[in-house]
């Protein structure tokens, strides 16, 4: 017997190791996992990693298309760009890309980016240095959980901007009380993006009260944050600043990414002292891999995954028309759609009813950090799926959403 409990096959290193006592053991394992949620969004999107319809994460997991397969040809020779040239000319040649093509000239006015394998490691960065300094951080309400369970995590004392509030009055920002504001440009679920009056209005106000702003601008190539230099206005008003860049929800790279950090200069020695105690570097390869696909995006005079998006949108608004679900933001800048529930119903309870029928997505709650109930009425989808594949996954959740609702 194996330690799984299965029986021993040791056939290294073929793939006759996933012998089917072993497979099933997996699903077992996996169908257990299910059954302990703990309420996390990434636990729901992880389930839907290896099974059924998943149009659960953010993640970009659309096709390669034609320009994108030319990439995965040439794999071994990037592999060996990568091997031969230095670190710093491979991330300069990735900034000079990744920046042109997010509209941000000026990101070259700063200190040179720190980089770590994903966001999430950059916002652990930042949490570390929250500690070490005591800050206290007003977070924006809802957004993804895993920011708030991060800095929670190190013992930062959290306080919520309502990002309805914040939108209705740009004002309500000063009643902030925090050493830190932090946000989210375009919003995780919600997909609302600050106009540049409104971000530059928080930009003067951090900046008079002292307080450090740090946003995350991870699904900025979905918004309209492409078509402004934010870091010159940054740079320009003497704010404190950290921003936080992704890769990983744009281009199909099987989760090979990179997180970006770029900060302005008090804070800059401090976040390089902490990256270099989790990492050297950020592999030559990734960085090389991922400005392939970025280059490709330049070269073509679009953003492919920006393109996938708004056609599965459509096909989704399309086949939910006639349902009881409501699309919450008519322009979402984001690559998910917030879908309202009819009143008084569980965003929770309906995605494990379509977990059953073999269809992730996730439940709105856990956006809502602060006070979960908030988030009961919403589920979230997610878009940047391949085309075809979207529209059949599409079809079956609105019929199963139907279903659903003809019976509870
Ligand atoms: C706004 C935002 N920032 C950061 C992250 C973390 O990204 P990653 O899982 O690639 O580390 C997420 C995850 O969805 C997110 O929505």
């Amino acid at each position: 017997m194996c330690i799984f409990g299965c029986q021993e096959k040791i056939a290294y290193p073929n793939s006759e190791i996933l012998d089917v006592p072993r497979l099933n053991y997996y699903m077992i394992q996996l169908e257990k996992f299910k059954m302990q949620k703990n309420g996390k969004l990434t636990r729901w999107e992880w389930v839907a990693l290896s099974q059924g319809y998943n149009i659960a994460d953010g993640h970009a997991h659309h096709d390669q298309g034609r320009n994108y397969s030319k990439i995965i040809k040439k794999l071994s020779s990037i592999f060996s760009l990568a091997e031969s040239q230095n670190q710093n000319q491979i991330q300069a040649e990735f900034e000079h890309f990744f920046f042109y093509l997010a509209g941000q000239k000026s990101y070259n006015k700063l200190n040179r980016p720190l980089y770590h394998y994903s966001c999430s490691l950059s916002i652990e960065v930042v949490a570390n240095y929250f500690r070490k300094h005591k800050k206290t951080v007003a977070l924006l309400h809802p957004t993804f959980d895993n920011l708030a369970a991060i800095l929670l995590r190190h013992n930062i004392k959290l306080v919520p901007i309502e990002e309805s509030q914040m939108l209705h009055d740009i004002s309500y920002i000063e009643t902030i009380n925090a050493d830190v504001l932090f946000l989210v440009c375009p919003n995780n679920p919600t997909g609302n993006e600050l106009g540049r009056d409104n971000f530059k209005k928080i930009v003067e106000i951090a900046a008079r009260k002292k307080q450090l702003l740090v946003i995350d601008f991870s699904f900025r190539f979905f918004s309209s944050y492409i078509n402004w230099d934010q870091y010159k206005l940054l740079h320009e008003s003497k704010v404190d600043f950290i921003v936080l860049e992704d890769t990983g929800k744009t281009w199909p790279s099987l989760d090979v990414k990179i997180g970006t950090m770029i900060s302005s200069n008090s804070l800059y020695p401090e976040l390089r002292d902490i990256t270099d105690d989790f990492l050297l570097n950020v592999s030559p390869f990734v960085f090389k891999l991922i400005s392939e696909y970025v280059q490709a995006d330049i070269k073509k005079g679009s953003i492919r995954a920006r393109a996938i998006v708004e056609e599965n949108r459509e096909v989704l608004r399309s086949v939910l028309k006639k349902s009881k679900l409501k699309v919450t933001n008519k322009n979402s800048a984001l690559s998910v759609e917030w879908l309202g529930l009819p009143p008084g119903k569980n965003g929770e309870q309906l995605t494990e009813y379509l977990n059953q029928k073999s269809i992730h997505i996730l439940p709105g709650a856990p956006f809502y950090w602060n006070t979960p109930s908030g988030g009961d009425g919403y589920i979230r989808v997610a878009l940047l799926r391949p085309a075809k594949e979207f529209k059949i996954m599409a079809l079956k959740f609105a019929k199963e959403v139907e279903n659903y609702y003809t019976t509870v």
